[in-house]
């Protein structure tokens, strides 16, 4: 970073996420070189190009540039205003990307659909969860590295895909009931082997999908992934209805003698959560608040997301 706050990685991030523009630090001068380096790293990065952000989210990014460098009375870089031009004409489509950086050189691509609820189901797009129960795998790798783990509720695949990309585990069984989710679960887990297939660390575990509702974990019983080292789930204890068959399902998959899992909660609601903690108590189920990590991946959720550990 230079004196005038002139992060580019930074920018590149908060842009292939969708940070809400407000959240955005810019640099206050966006000179020649920069909108050059803003160009050339961000708007035409290849897999930008092949996997691109929300239009109207990359249309009001430039936006935001070029009325800032307007009020500046600096010249505007030609081939970005031409890119914002296009963005003016493009459609807005239902489903976009999200890419989400671990370093210069690797990210995990992210298919999602634009809205929270879409085709009767929450799976369609990645929650804040996802990325705090990421954060949390990667801040204690050595916990996975070799694991056999399988996710409940996986969703579109963020918190998984980033486990296969950084923490080098034996074996991921990725589960969900909704068959688009499970379509774009295996979309998504296609595209980000394309993505990474000259990296030797690629997704080299044992992966698969697995058609699971936790009503019907009794009828999985001699499945090959039914005994997990961890047991790991994002955003899954909204829904008070679900928590009997969610712990059950937790309760049959922790039938090895160290096995645990690590749940994210969003706490929407104290008194949710709080249903969900006694339930696991009339479970015999014990469980452990972990502390939050240190964001470094992802950016800190807008509401507060707990870690915990749940055991026999
Ligand atoms: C809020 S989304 C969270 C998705 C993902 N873990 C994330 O955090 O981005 C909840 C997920 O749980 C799944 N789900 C809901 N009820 C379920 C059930 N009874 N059995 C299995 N999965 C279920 C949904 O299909 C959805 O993908």
């Amino acid at each position: 970073m230079d004196e005038d706050n002139f992060d580019i990685f930074e920018l590149k991030k908060n842009f292939l996420t969708c940070t809400p523009l407000e959240k955005i630090k810019f640099p206050k001068k966006l000179t020649a070189e920069r909108q050059k380096v803003i160009l050339d790293e961000i708007i035409t990065d290849c897999l930008v190009q092949k996997y691109p952000v929300k239009n109207n989210y990359r249309r009001n990014f430039l936006r935001l540039v070029i009325e800032r460098l307007e009020n500046d009375n600096e010249e505007i870089n030609d081939e970005l205003y031409e890119f914002f031009c296009s963005y003016l004409s493009a459609a807005d489509s239902p489903m976009h990307y999200r890419h989400f950086l671990i370093n210069s050189n690797q990210r995990v691509i992210i298919k999602e659909s634009k809205s929270i609820i879409s085709d009767g189901t929450t799976g369609l797009c990645s929650w804040q969860a996802a990325e705090v129960l990421a954060e949390w795998c990667l801040a204690n790798k050595t916990e996975l590295t070799g694991k056999s783990l399988v996710e409940l509720g996986s969703g579109v695949g963020l918190t998984g895909l980033t486990i296969l990309k950084t923490c080098r585990p034996r074996s991921y069984t990725f589960t969900d009931c909704h068959p688009r989710v499970l379509n774009l679960l295996e979309e998504n887990i296609k595209l980000n082997t394309d993505i990474n297939h000259e990296d030797p660390e690629n997704l080299d575990a044992d992966v698969q999908v697995v058609d699971l509702a936790w009503e019907s974990i009794d009828q999985h019983k001699e499945a090959n992934w039914m005994s997990p080292d961890l047991i790991l789930a994002a955003d899954v204890v909204y829904d008070s209805s679900l928590f009997p068959s969610l712990i059950n399902a937790i309760d049959v998959l922790l039938n090895q003698e160290n096995s645990y899992a690590i749940i994210g909660i969003t706490v929407r609601n104290e008194d949710t959560l709080g249903t969900f903690l006694t339930q696991l108590d009339k479970h015999k189920l014990m469980h452990d608040e972990l502390a939050v990590p240190t964001y470094k991946m992802f950016s800190p959720p807008c509401t507060p997301v707990k870690v915990i550990k749940i055991t026999r």
